[in-house]
C-alpha cells in the first residue's frame, strides 16, 4: 500500500503557459490527480482530488509543445532528460538475458569498483517509482574497501548488541505481540544467522560484506512506504549487473534499525528505517548456468 511521505501534505504545483497551450488535453488525460482537466474546451488546473498534483511530472512527459512546468516536491528543472531512443533501449530478450544470468555474488575479486561507476548506479536508481513522489529513499555508499569494512565493523557490534537482547526470555515474553509465524523466524532464523556472523567475524571472516569494495545502505522516513527501498535496492542490483558487476543484497541490515550509534555513524537520520543493504565488485566467481525458480504460487483468474 502506498503510504505518505512527509511532503504529502504539500501538494506539487503544475503551471500552464497558455501562450502555447494549445487545449489539447493529453495531459489532462493522464493527470491522475485530476489537477489538470478540460472544461468547455479550455484547460483548468484546479486543486484535484485528495491530495492535489503529486508531482509525478507525467502531463510534462506528454505535452507536445513544452507548456507545462511542475514545481515544489524537489523536483528541479535538471531532473527532466531526453527519452532515449526506442532503438537504445533493452529488448525484452536483453532484459530477460540481463536477469538471468545475475546471481547473488559473495565472492569478489582485489578490484574496486571506481567511483564514476557508484555514481552511474545512483544514477540509475533514480529511475525507479515510489509510492507517491518525492521518492524519500536515502542510501549511504560506502565506496572503497576501508569504507566497507568500516561499515561492517559497525554492523556487525550492532548484530551483537541485538542477538544479546533478543535471549529466550526476551522472546518469550514479545511472543503474544509479535505472534507465532514471527516468533519462529526470530529464534530459529534471525538470532541464529546474527550469532553467525558475529561468530565469523571474530574468527576474521566477513560474512556479512563478504570483502566487498562498495556498499550501499538503504533507509527510508518513518512514514514513506518501505517497499520504495526494496524497489530502489534492486534497480540498483540490476543497474550493477548491466555494468559487468556482481552483487549481494543484505536483509540483515534490517536488524540495525533501532542502533542509534550505528544510524549517527553513517549519517542517517534517527527517525530512518534501515531497510535493505547491497554489496557490489567485481565477481569473483563465474556461474555457469541459470535458474528459473518455482514461485509459491502463481494464479490466473
Ligand atoms: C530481500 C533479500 C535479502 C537478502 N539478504 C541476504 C543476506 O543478508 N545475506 C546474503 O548472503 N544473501 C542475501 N540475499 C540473497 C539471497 O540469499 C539470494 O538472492 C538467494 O539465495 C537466491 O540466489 P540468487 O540471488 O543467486 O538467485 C537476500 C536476498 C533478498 C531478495
Ligand atoms: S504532475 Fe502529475 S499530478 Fe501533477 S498535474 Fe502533472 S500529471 Fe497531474
Ligand atoms: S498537453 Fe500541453 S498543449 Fe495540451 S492541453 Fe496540456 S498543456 Fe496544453
Amino acid at each position: 500500500m502506498t503510504i505518505m511521505t512527509f511532503d504529502f501534505t504539500r501538494p506539487a504545483v503544475p503551471r500552464v503557459e497558455p501562450e502555447s497551450c494549445t487545449n489539447c488535453g493529453q495531459c489532462a488525460e493522464i493527470c491522475p490527480s485530476q489537477t489538470l482537466t478540460v472544461v468547455d474546451g479550455k484547460l483548468r488546473v484546479e486543486a484535484g482530488i485528495f491530495t492535489g498534483c503529486i508531482g509525478c511530472t507525467h502531463c510534462m512527459m506528454v505535452c507536445p509543445t513544452g507548456s507545462v512546468t511542475v514545481e515544489g516536491r524537489r523536483l528541479a528543472p535538471e531532473d527532466i532528460g531526453e527519452l532515449p531512443p526506442v532503438e537504445a533501449r533493452a529488448t525484452a530478450d536483453q532484459l530477460e538475458a540481463l536477469l538471468s544470468a545475475r546471481r547473488s555474488v559473495r565472492r569478489f575479486s582485489e578490484e574496486e569498483v571506481e567511483r564514476r561507476v557508484a555514481e552511474r548506479i545512483v544514477e540509475m536508481v533514480r529511475t525507479a517509482p515510489m509510492g507517491i513522489p518525492p521518492s524519500e529513499v536515502g542510501i549511504v555508499v560506502f565506496h572503497g574497501r576501508d569504507k566497507v569494512r568500516q561499515f561492517a565493523e559497525d554492523a556487525v557490534e550492532g548484530f551483537r548488541k541485538v542477538a544479546r537482547f533478543l535471549n529466550p526470555l526476551v522472546l518469550a515474553l514479545m511472543r503474544p505481540f509479535i505472534g507465532k509465524a514471527q516468533y519462529a523466524v526470530m529464534r530459529q532464523f534471525v538470532r541464529p544467522v546474527l550469532d553467525l556472523i558475529v561468530k565469523r567475524w571474530d574468527e576474521g571472516a566477513d560474512d556479512f560484506c563478504y570483502e566487498a569494495p562498495l556498499a550501499m545502505l538503504f533507509h527510508h522516513c518513518p512514514t514513506g512506504d518501505p517497499a520504495d527501498d526494496h524497489i530502489a535496492a534492486t534497480y540498483a542490483m540490476l543497474a550493477a549487473q548491466s555494468l559487468g558487476l556482481g552483487s549481494c543484497l543484505l536483509g540483515t541490515t534490517v536488524a540495525l534499525d533501532h542502533d542509534r550509534v550505528f544510524k549517527a555513524k553513517c549519517g542517517i537520520p534517527q527517525q530512518n528505517k534501515i531497510s535493505l543493504g547491497l554489496v557490489i565488485g567485481h565477481p569473483r566467481t563465474h556461474f555457469r548456468r541459470s535458474i528459473r525458480r518455482q514461485l509459491a504460487s502463481v494464479h490466473f483468474v
